[in-house]
């Protein structure tokens, strides 16, 4: 199988075909889940919290996602990656240099930061120098101590328009592809249709051009999992098949249905 590639991507959206992303943090998980055909994946700073145990993603390091990353790329090698830039890794321009260059040579394609067009500058620079980033909008969990706590975004009106303009920012800067977390199904609408980029979905509902789980939400192992999560193992019984379900509702658009969504 050839490596999926942000052109890939770029198609998809064009030909308003919808695909599945999930979160991998390890070689064998990362194996099962491009046999199955999910070609991109995250390795997400959520890892703070579901591979160590933390209660935000504020601990995680660099190390910590570089790891990671060398793990997945070992079981996946031909998928399109994205790592996680922790909290506080790119604070300034030069500090995410370093930070994207560690996850770069860790194996990613791509480095993912969250907040808005006060990141254009940092997007600019590190697309200049040859790293493709990922933008992340709406709930950005390493902010939750100015969120006061893991909320739906985007409700008001003037909250809606700041979203949607720092997106258009982001992009204009050269932001690559978005992440879009817990915001109501309109606005995602609203900012899928205005992005020539592919936007990533997660409690987006299912307006957008690609949705992403983070794994052990998918498979039912999170203790107190989101409203939007829904556990694909339960309705299988097997993981492969949890996996197959999950891309199926997601390409056709049965998942996420209202119920897993905001609105
Ligand atoms: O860290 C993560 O897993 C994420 C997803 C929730 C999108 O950022």
């Amino acid at each position: 199988m050839k490596p999926t590639t942000l052109a890939d991507l770029r198609q998809l959206k064009k030909e308003k075909r919808k695909f599945a992303t999930i979160t991998a943090y390890d070689a064998s998980f990362a194996h099962l889940f491009a046999e199955q055909g999910i070609n991109v994946m995250l390795i997400g700073d959520s890892l703070g919290m579901t591979v160590q145990g933390f209660d935000s993603t504020l601990p995680v390091t660099v190390e910590d996602i570089s790891y990671h990353t060398r793990s997945v790329r070992n079981g996946a090698p031909n998928a399109f990656l994205i790592a996680d830039l922790p909290f506080m890794s790119y604070a300034t321009p030069e500090q995410s240099f370093a930070s994207a260059a560690a996850l770069m040579r860790a194996g990613a394609n791509m480095v993912k930061i969250e907040g808005g067009d006060w990141l254009c500058n940092t997007v600019k620079m590190l697309a200049e120098r040859a790293v493709p980033v990922c933008g992340h909008l709406g709930l950005t969990p390493q902010s939750v101590n100015i969120l006061g706590g893991y909320k739906v975004q985007g409700r008001s009106e003037d909250a809606a328009q700041k979203l949607l303009n720092d997106a258009i920012a982001l992009e204009n800067a050269g932001m690559q592809l978005l992440v879009l977390e817990c915001v109501p199904a309109e606005l995602a609408k609203r900012v899928t249709d205005a992005l020539d980029i592919p936007v990533i979905g997660i409690g987006a509902g299912n307006m957008t051009d690609a949705q992403i789980l983070v794994m052990h939400d998918a498979l039912g192992i999170t203790a107190k999992a989101p409203k939007f999560a829904k556990d694909f193992l339960k309705e299988t019984g097997n993981i492969r098949d949890a996996i197959n379900l999950y891309i199926e509702e997601v390409e056709s658009g049965a998942y996420p249905d209202k119920a897993h969504s905001f609105n």
